[in-house]
């Protein structure tokens, strides 16, 4: 199968003669409001070369229909405002679906099995059709047998763009993750249980893009934005740029009000990053994504300098155009315990989207594996445009990379001193950990509410909440 080339020539980057608002995608945006085109995604099995040396067969995905020789899934690209839709087939050999992680979209199109539509079973599909309200870096996985699904394969960026922000030099899109393979190349247990029960069990081969440390082709001297996605389904990264300054100017989507200059930031599971790197100036400089935890940096890509330096400065990056939202009001809050455990309990009924038999984390004492069909009370009941304080306390020794679908979130206090008040989907609670997250409930139905390390989810660290 094919694989990008290591090193890829960045599209468009030629063309992109200014930094400016706009530029170069005005146009693109039409007024007229016709129904998009579905775009045809089929869930398949397939095979291809991830380690550098053998094919790794059984490896699952995502390919746009028709495609031929399917591998990394497509980067889909929706506008803000405007309407997108996707008609999932699926041909793989158990039941599948597609959440939008990160898109704040109707309950019925979150691709939650039992919650919020019937399983996709093999040879079936299902539509799905909505508008995303925010512009930002995303991601679209299963819901169904996740650790399975996502462990080999499926998962891919989604980038919503929005035409008030500033067009850069350049742009990658990186999906990291990484696999379980053996010696062999072949896929080996997807989990050990006594890492379950612990930080995750992690894989043997990283990559960005499906590749052990790519190349990029980026001009000298300009702006190259960076979306990151942490689409692994255990490992937590450390990431830093190293050869280059670089600025944050989104987390989780959502855009910063004010760029901050990256050091080091902290991404789990689930979570996305937006960089812009000011690529050195001379052709051939390179500078490399790294990943320093827990310490020995690993170079996950790289970037390289090309062509007569375009001379940006970092100082004129502006932030992003914000998103719609709604701000809290905490006067009239009403406080919501969710007490994240273990749970020695054991009480993994097998399901139709797998199981992996184990119990061995909860939420306020109960564990549920989040696609099976006995979902048990939602964790709370809010009302319709109310604003709700999830008292979020972490009882384990680890951390949890804990996901609300549907909602997002602001950060507003944390035992663990002061925080920056982001707006977020996914929120990485760390041991002993005392948060709170502050929601206006202004989207109707049951949200998955979990952690995204999906040994954990799998084991039990899932719940919903209900607005109504
Ligand atoms: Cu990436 Cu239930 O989510
Ligand atoms: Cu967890």
């Amino acid at each position: 199968m094919p694989l990008l080339s290591r090193r890829t020539l960045i599209q468009g980057s030629a063309v992109a003669a200014a930094y400016g608002i706009g530029a170069g995608i005005a146009g693109r945006f039409g007024t007229a409001s016709a129904a998009p085109k579905p775009v045809g995604i089929d869930a398949v099995l397939t095979e291809g070369m991830i380690d550098g040396k053998t094919a790794t067969k059984k490896l699952m995905t995502y390919a746009l229909a028709g495609a031929s020789e399917p591998g990394l899934a497509p980067v889909l690209r929706m506008r803000k405002g405007e309407e997108f839709a996707a008609r999932l087939s699926n041909r793989l050999d158990e039941p599948t679906t597609v959440h939008w992680h990160g898109l704040r979209i109707p309950n019925a199109m979150d691709g939650v099995p039992i919650l919020t539509q019937p399983y996709v079973y093999p040879g079936d599909s299902f539509d799905y059709r909505f508008t995303p309200p925010d512009a930002g870096t995303f991601w679209y996985h299963p819901h169904c047998n996740t650790l399975t699904q996502i462990g080999r394969g499926m998962t891919g960026a989604i980038v919503v763009e929005d035409p008030k922000d500033a067009v850069f030099d350049a742009e990658v899109v990186l999906n990291l993750r990484d696999w379980r393979l053996g010696g062999d190349g072949q896929f080996i247990d997807q989990y050990k249980a006594r890492d379950a029960a612990k930080s995750g069990t992690f894989g043997t081969v990283r990559t960005a893009n499906w590749q052990t440390q790519p190349d990029y082709d980026v001009p000298a001297g300009g702006f190259l934005r960076l979306r990151i996605v942490a689409s692994d389904v255990t490992r937590i990264y450390n990431l830093r740029i190293n050869g280059a300054e670089a600025m944050i100017i989104a987390i989780d989507g959502q855009p910063l009000p004010r760029t901050t200059p990256l050091d080091m930031s902290v991404i789990a599971p689930g979570q996305r990053l937006d960089l812009v790197v000011r690529m050195p100036e001379s052709e051939g400089a390179s500078v490399d994504l790294e990943d320093i935890r827990p310490s020995r940096p690993k170079t996950i890509a790289r970037f390289r300098s090309i062509g007569a330096s375009l001379k940006r400065d970092l100082g004129d990056v502006a932030p992003l155009n914000p998103n719609p939202g709604v701000e809290p009001d905490l006067s009239s809050a009403t406080e919501v315990p969710l007490v994240l455990s273990a749970t020695a309990e054991n009480s993994a009924e097998n399901s139709i989207c797998g199981s992996l038999g184990f119990s061995f984390w909860a939420i306020n004492k109960v564990a549920w594996t989040g696609d099976s069909a006995d979902p048990t009370a939602p964790l709370a009941e809010m009302k319709l445009g109310r604003t709700y304080l999830l008292n979020l306390q972490n009882v384990t020794p680890h951390a949890h990379p804990i996901h609300l679908h549907g909602m997002n979130f602001k950060v507003v206090s944390s035992s663990t001193g002061t925080v920056a008040p982001l707006i977020s989907d996914t929120y990485l609670i760390l041991p002993d950990e005392r948060v709170q997250l502050a929601l206006v409930a202004d989207n109707p139905g049951d949200w998955v509410f979990h952690c995204h390390i999906i040994e954990h989810q799998k084991t039990g660290m899932t719940g919903y909440l209900r607005v109504a």
